[in-house]
């Protein structure tokens, strides 16, 4: 499974990707309003300079046409944007046209196998479930993840399942066992990930066995 971040935040990207765990980034809407004074276009392309993976930017029009124009308007910034789109009746529309002209597009707002599988026939190269939102109003986010995953392979069909939505590490955890192609997560889980209380302790024993034996300060990994 490949990890992506999820948001419009370009120091948080620029810090995740020195990890070198980073395959791509995605966006929406409500995440690029939140960094306030950032010019769209700009953050774009400063984020598609940052990731060498796909870096999922999201149409605003609600026709077909409309969407078509601002997703090849999208998909000229650069070679790794991939096009986001709700799953509607125009948003299928304008996803099996465009790819037709080889633009990649993640069909998002995902709440339904339907959507997903509606979404696959169009020509999506992702589809992205949506499991916290699932969860939030008392459904099972992640069974949706299994059941799309179970779909995709037992038809064969190519598109990569994003679970997205995820709001802490047993998501990205629960998402690897689903079978999920990726798991895009807020910045805050990537950095909950890599943390465990045990390695920190463990650290610190280390460094406080090596100093009464050699008498030598080290410094105190864990950052
Ligand atoms: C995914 O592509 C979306 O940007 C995101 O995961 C939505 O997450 P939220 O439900 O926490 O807003």
């Amino acid at each position: 499974m490949r990890i992506f971040l999820d948001t419009a935040n370009v120091e948080e990207i620029r810090h995740g990707t020195r990890w070198g765990v980073i395959g791509g980034v995605t966006t929406n809407p409500s995440l690029v309003a939140k960094e306030e004074g950032a010019d769209f276009k700009q953050a774009i392309l400063e984020i598609c300079s940052l990731v060498d993976g796909p870096v999922c930017a999201e149409v605003l029009s609600g026709d077909a046409d409309s969407m078509v124009d601002e997703a090849r308007e999208l998909a000229s910034w650069a070679p790794n944007i991939v096009v986001k789109i709700p799953i509607t009746p125009s948003g299928l529309e304008a996803a099996s046209a465009l790819a037709r002209d080889n633009i990649k597009t993640n069909l998002t707002l995902c709440f339904s196998v339907n959507q997903a599988l509606l979404s696959a026939l169009a020509g999506a190269s992702y589809v992205s479930p949506f499991v916290g939102r699932l969860d939030d109003v008392g459904q099972d986010g992640m069974s949706l993840v299994a059941d799309i995953v179970e779909v995709f392979r037992r038809y064969q069909l190519p598109t990569q399942v994003v679970a997205a939505s995820l709001r802490h590490p047993m998501h990205c955890l629960a998402a690897a066992k689903a079978g999920a192609h990726i798991a895009t997560v807020p910045y805050k889980v990537l950095t909950q990930m890599v943390h465990h209380p045990l390695t920190d302790v463990g650290i610190q024993r280390f460094a406080e066995d090596w100093q009464k034996a050699f008498g030598l300060t080290v410094g105190l990994a864990g950052s």
